[in-house]
């Protein structure tokens, strides 16, 4: 490891991924040192505490936090340790602040990694290409497939102009469990249920059921690879139909689920006389004028790879003029993210800031 610490700032360190992230640092880093640690309303510096000690942070102790108005009284405490302080986006801060936040990070000259997909798909492909482009400040490999490469190959494509022809994937874990346990023989509702009880859907399913998780994966693939393009420009057909989305209720939602039992056995039934089985996949295409994207369940051949894809491995399969032409596309299998495997993916993005 490199003879200069990487100082480190976590914003998101009460959440599963920070406080995780906090203790792999502690039990495996030799180079990195905590000098900040924050939650939406408060954060600590190094000055005014000693973080190491805190290992077991969580929202009781950021009862003692320094309250802050705005981001540039986090930078201001981190720049007076290290003005090139790494900062770690692991909220789920959906707002533009958490945007201008990160390009406020960028434009100081800090350097960044984050697992928080938020800032990169919700907003405009402008500040997308900004923090996008500043690859040797900021890093966002972990918002797909928890780090398995695709975004650093697709920036690669874009940076050595070998334009990319088409992307496809899954890159739900959670809808992969769901597919695979209805191969099985599962209803929906009951596999819907299992992965539920298993801790592997959101706390409302629907939010894994809509496919906008996996289209805001996809939109960042799109983008990293060059092309301007935003979430409205991706058709997504939910995992079930859009009206269960209404049900906001939790319990009456997964009461719900069984209405839709008979349509997607049905689906199953036919699939499986055509050979085939039921998979949720990201596409995007480029023909010579336009890009399409869409994320729907589609029927595939039980003996393709995307059949063949298990439980909640992650794929993604990718054509360039170049480096990947059709029919050897660069193809990337990976298990589905957790809570340690996005926390160990952030450490591995902060590596590339060694010196
Ligand atoms: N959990 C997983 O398995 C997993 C897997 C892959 C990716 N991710 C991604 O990792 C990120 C974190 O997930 P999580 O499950 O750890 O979420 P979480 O448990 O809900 O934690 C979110 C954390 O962010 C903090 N926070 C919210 N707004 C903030 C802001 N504006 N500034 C600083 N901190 C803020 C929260 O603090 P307070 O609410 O206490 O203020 C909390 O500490 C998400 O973007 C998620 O998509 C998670």
């Amino acid at each position: 490891m490199s003879a200069s610490p990487l100082h480190i700032c976590i914003l998101g360190a009460t959440g599963q991924v920070g406080a995780e992230l906090v203790r792999q640092i502690h039990q495996h880093d030799i180079g990195s040192t905590i000098i900040g640690l924050a939650n939406s309303t408060g954060f600590f510096a190094a000055d005014g505490l000693d973080i190491d000690s805190m290992q077991n942070i969580d929202r009781e102790a950021f009862a003692a936090a320094r309250p802050y108005q705005s981001y540039e009284e986090i930078f201001d405490a981190m720049a007076a340790v290290d003005p090139e302080t790494v900062f770690v986006d692991a909220s789920a801060d959906r707002s533009a602040r958490m945007l201008d936040m990160h390009l406020a990070c960028v434009e100081r000259g800090f350097r960044m990694v984050t697992a928080n997909k938020n800032p990169l798909s919700l907003f405009d492909a402008e500040s997308f290409n900004v923090l996008s482009r500043a690859r040797h400040q900021y890093t966002y490999n972990t918002t797909v497939m928890a780090g398995a490469g695709a975004v650093p190959y697709l920036q690669d494509a874009r940076d050595i102009a070998d334009p990319i022809e088409s992307i496809e994937g899954c890159f739900s874990g959670t809808l992969g469990f769901i597919a695979s346990a209805m191969d099985a023989g599962m209803l929906l509702s009951a596999a819907v249920q299992t992965a539920k009880q298993k801790g592997f859907t959101e706390p409302h399913p629907w939010d894994d059921l809509n496919g906008l998780d996996v289209a805001r994966k996809l939109l960042i693939l799109i983008r990293s690879a060059g092309y301007s393009f935003s979430l409205a420009d991706i058709q997504v057909e939910p995992f079930i139909p859009p009206e269960f989305g209404a049900v906001q209720d939790n319990e009456a939602f997964m009461a719900s689920l069984a209405d839709a039992d008979a349509a997607m056995s049905a689906r199953i039934t036919q699939a499986k006389k055509d050979g085939c089985v039921l998979r949720y996949i990201a596409s995007m295409k480029k023909t010579e004028d336009a890009i399409q994207a869409e994320v729907r369940l589609r029927a595939v051949p039980v003996q393709s790879t995307w059949g063949q894809l298990a439980g909640s491995a992650n794929m993604v399969s990718i054509v360039s003029r170049d480096r990947a032409p059709a029919g050897t596309p660069h193809s990337i299998t990976a298990k589905g993210a957790g809570v340690a495997k996005t926390a160990a993916s952030l450490r591995s993005d902060m590596i590339l800031f060694h010196k």
